[in-house]
């Protein structure tokens, strides 16, 4: 029941079970090798507040017509724009837009892997540096949304919600602690991954879930009672 094997069963898992998603693939259709930052970059800006299946099409779309920074930098907001058609948030699109220019305009060509450099970017806050580094370039962050955000209050059985306050400070303490120290991103996917799959946000299937054995929650009996219900 150590940190250890609740991150070697999760990363076994996730190789075994992970959805084949466009972003976890090379430009040139590749899968396992490592992950382009631009692709990971745009897929997480998208999916920050659309499901994963809205996006698909979306970004196959998008990486497609635009398929490196310095495209998206030259391209002009019109067009950014018509190819968010759909998903909403158009803030998100002019964000990415403008962060783009910033960099090329820095002549950045190759994205950064500097945490510094992309904090100070539009529209990137840490949930955006934690997936790209991580997943691009295996930096150790941690990141934190709905997914894990849940599978994380389960496994340590925190009552409070995760959602705001304290709560949200020790949610992404707590991701930050199990991190391991190699395949950062994987494990970072992993957990979004399990809470999409298998620890839902009702009937979570913990009969399958690799980690029955190191949750507090289904300990307990609470997995429907953790994270409390989101005020209306
Ligand atoms: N939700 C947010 N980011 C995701 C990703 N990279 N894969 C699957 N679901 C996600
Ligand atoms: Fe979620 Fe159940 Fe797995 Fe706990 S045992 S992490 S509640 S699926």
């Amino acid at each position: 029941r150590t940190l250890t094997g609740l991150r070697t069963k999760l990363l076994n898992w996730f190789d075994k079970h992970q959805r084949d998603l466009p972003w976890r693939r090379a430009a040139d259709g590749t899968a396992g090798g490592p992950r382009d930052p631009y692709r990971v970059w745009v897929s997480e800006v998208m999916l920050q507040q659309t499901t994963v299946t809205a996006v698909v099409p979306y970004f196959e779309r998008f990486v497609a017509a635009l398929p490196d920074v310095r495209a998206l930098a030259a391209a002009d907001e019109q067009r950014v724009l018509k190819l968010w058609e759909g998903l909403g948030y158009y803030r998100r699109a002019r964000h990415l837009h403008a962060a783009a220019k910033a960099l090329a305009e820095a002549h950045v060509d190759q994205l950064p892997d500097d945490p510094a450099v992309w904090d100070a970017l539009p529209g990137v806050g840490r949930y955006i540096l934690g997936a790209v580094l991580s997943q691009a370039f295996d930096r150790k962050l941690p990141i934190v949304e709905a997914n894990s955000l849940r599978v994380l209050a389960r496994l340590f059985g925190h009552r409070g919600d995760p959602r705001v306050g304290a709560g949200k400070a020790w949610v992404w303490t707590a991701a930050e602690t199990v991190l391991p120290n190699a395949r950062c991103g994987d494990f970072n996917q992993a957990l979004m991954e399990l809470g999409a799959l298998v620890c839902t946000p009702t009937a979570p299937d913990c009969g399958a879930c690799p980690l029955q054995g190191h949750c507090e929650a289904k300990r307990l009996g609470l997995q429907e009672q953790i994270p409390p219900k989101k005020k209306p």
